[in-house]
């Protein structure tokens, strides 16, 4: 059993002065200085973070997320003035990107620079790099003064953190310390997008669409691995369960009616064998889903017009069912462009591939 340690929390919301939060954000990034982890808020969801340049650091993010060594990070850097640290160069059309997406939730895959630690990338020869768009993450990178490896601070294979509670129940006692900003923004990861080929390709769908992307660079395409699971996908932590509530979750894709009907007959089956059940709902459809008895925990996740509300929320819901030990969950499907792909790629991972087409 691995030696728990005391993880420090400094909690640093708007109702904080500008002195405290100093203070509390040059404690944190002394931590990450010395090698030790530290999570922090982003514009997506919560980082676990460590010094990208010290293998002996970074080390300690694999152990304290139980995360297969073979699935690289992403790099953080505070200001542009970083990425030469990290990346060897930076083809034109990554630089058409930056220009438009960053700061934000666009990851770049680039020719990895020497002194980026090997265990970061898993051995490969580029590295993803990202310039996150939150002010506490860029200064408490700015003030390590190192470029910040970070995965999503969650232990490997559960839905990601969009708060700090949510780190410290998978974390707390595993690392240094944590920084309490409040909830993150998009809820949802950055975009993965590889521009060392041409035209470039997304490896992950996230905050930035593919419809941005598509008005910026002429032709972008999607790994073929994301809409077929029977491809090896190149992004290495593709391939990996993830997300998942600790109940077996179902995702039911059609039109609303038939969907659900389909929906309340695995709920009627899995209630009748003595489960637990819930519903991933939205506002629009809660109500109706409460008045089933065989819904059991019914959770509103955002609106149906609004996929930015739903992505924000959605992890957060996954997360509920587990606190209150939901085992079988239906979930609606989503409509699959803008945001919606992210939010759909999310969460049929989530459902380990159980998505019924009706
Ligand atoms: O929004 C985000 O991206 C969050 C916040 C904390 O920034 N981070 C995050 O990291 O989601 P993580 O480790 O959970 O996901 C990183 C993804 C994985 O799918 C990984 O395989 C891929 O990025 N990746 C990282 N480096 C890569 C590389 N060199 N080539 C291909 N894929 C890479
Ligand atoms: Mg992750």
């Amino acid at each position: 059993m691995k030696k728990q340690m005391k993880t420090q929390v400094w909690h640093v919301d708007k109702h904080v002065d500008e002195k405290t939060i100093y203070t509390q954000i040059v404690d944190a990034a002394h931590l990450i200085r010395q090698g030790e982890v530290v999570a922090f808020p982003t514009e997506t969801v919560y980082g676990l973070g460590a010094n990208a340049l010290s293998e002996h650091a970074v080390e300690k993010i694999f152990e304290a997320k139980g995360r297969p060594s073979d699935n690289p990070l992403i790099v953080h850097i505070s200001d542009l003035d970083q990425l030469p640290m990290v990346a060897r160069e930076v083809p034109e059309q990554a630089e058409r990107v930056m220009e438009v997406f960053w700061p934000g939730p666009l990851t770049l895959i680039l020719p990895k620079q020497m002194d980026v630690a090997e265990r970061v990338t898993a051995g490969l020869d580029t590295v993803g790099v990202r310039l996150p768009d939150h002010q506490l993450a860029r200064a408490l990178i700015r003030t390590a003064g190192v470029p910040v490896a970070a995965p999503s601070a969650n232990r490997s294979g559960r839905p990601s953190p969009t708060t700090a509670q949510h780190v410290l129940v998978d974390l707390d006692g595993r690392i240094a310390g944590v920084v309490d900003g409040g909830s993150a923004g998009v809820g949802v990861e950055s975009t993965v997008l590889d521009v060392t080929v041409d035209p470039p390709m997304i490896l992950r769908p996230g905050g930035i669409t593919f419809e941005q992307l598509k008005e910026v660079l002429s032709e972008v395409t999607v790994d073929p691995a994301i809409a077929r699971d029977t491809e090896a996908p190149r992004s290495p932590g593709m391939k990996y369960a993830h997300y998942a509530p600790q109940g077996e979750l179902w995702v039911v894709d059609g039109e609303p009616e038939p969907a659900r009907e389909r929906m309340l007959e695995l709920l009627k089956s899995a209630s009748e064998a003595g489960l637990k059940t819930g519903v991933l709902a939205t506002r629009e459809t809660a109500d109706w889903w409460k008045q089933q008895p065989s819904a059991g925990l019914v959770l509103s996740c955002g609106a149906d017009g609004d996929l930015s509300a739903v992505a924000r929320e959605l992890y957060a819901c996954l997360r509920r069912f587990d606190e209150e030990q939901v085992a079988y969950i239906v979930a609606q499907a989503f409509p699959r462009s803008g945001l919606g792909a992210a939010i759909m790629n999310r969460l049929e991972k989530a459902a380990g591939g159980r998505v019924i087409c009706v």
